[in-house]
């Protein structure tokens, strides 16, 4: 990173009702000298309009035309994935790329950031357990949700769950992903053409 600019930092978020705490968490954010924008998911497009987003911030999704998922990649020093949910998680797992936030976090160069969001229950699931695991190992950073009580819509009630942390931790956390983690990712199964000409 070029230290005179300010860090470049991209919030991808997704389809979970922990995206209502999106603009608190943007908000807190704004202590720090960065560039930002967000990019949501279809779903959590419906959840948080991009429309009424962007009244706060530069927001991109789907169809929008601009930037782009390569260049939107370049961009971003970091990408941080909050709320990150199931789906989402598998997908970065997986390489699955069918929405602007997954194909610019498949080329984004960088460990991803990742605060996963769900129900304790899909949390404790053996596929999930995988694609953490998975994720860990493909070097990106995921960060454990706390103990809280939650809305379950399920029971309608207030219960014991799973919740990212708080966000003034939240925000350390992206403060010291900035400080140790801009370098790319070394890319071992670049062929020999694309490393000659330096990707
Ligand atoms: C009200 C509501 C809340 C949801 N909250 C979550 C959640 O916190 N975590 C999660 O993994 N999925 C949650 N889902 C399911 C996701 O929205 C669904 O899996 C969707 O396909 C995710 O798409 P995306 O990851 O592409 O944004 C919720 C669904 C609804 C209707």
């Amino acid at each position: 990173m070029n230290g005179k600019r300010p860090a470049r930092v991209l919030v991808g978020a997704t389809g979970s009702i922990a995206i209502l705490q999106l603009p608190a968490f943007l908000g807190a954010l704004r202590s720090v000298r960065l560039d930002l924008k967000v990019v949501l998911t279809p779903t959590a497009d419906r959840f948080l309009p991009a429309a009424t987003l962007a009244h706060l911030i530069e927001t991109v999704t789907d169809g929008d035309p601009g930037d782009g998922h390569v260049r939107l990649s370049r961009w971003a020093d970091l990408l941080v994935v909050l709320p990150c949910t199931a789906h989402t998680l598998s997908n970065l797992a997986h390489g699955a790329a069918p929405n602007l936030l997954t194909s610019t976090a498949l080329a984004h160069r960088r460990p991803l950031l990742i605060v996963p969001a769900m129900n304790a229950d899909m949390w404790a699931s053996p596929a999930v357990r995988r694609n953490v695991a998975t994720l860990r190992e493909d070097g990106h950073h995921l960060v454990e949700p706390v103990a809280a009580q939650v809305y379950e819509a399920a029971s309608g009630g207030i219960v014991p769950g799973i919740a990212p942390p708080p966000i003034e931790e939240l925000v350390a956390t992206v403060k010291a992903e900035l400080r140790g983690r801009l370098a790319p990712m070394p890319r071992e199964c670049v062929g020999p053409a694309l490393r000659e000409a330096g990707a």
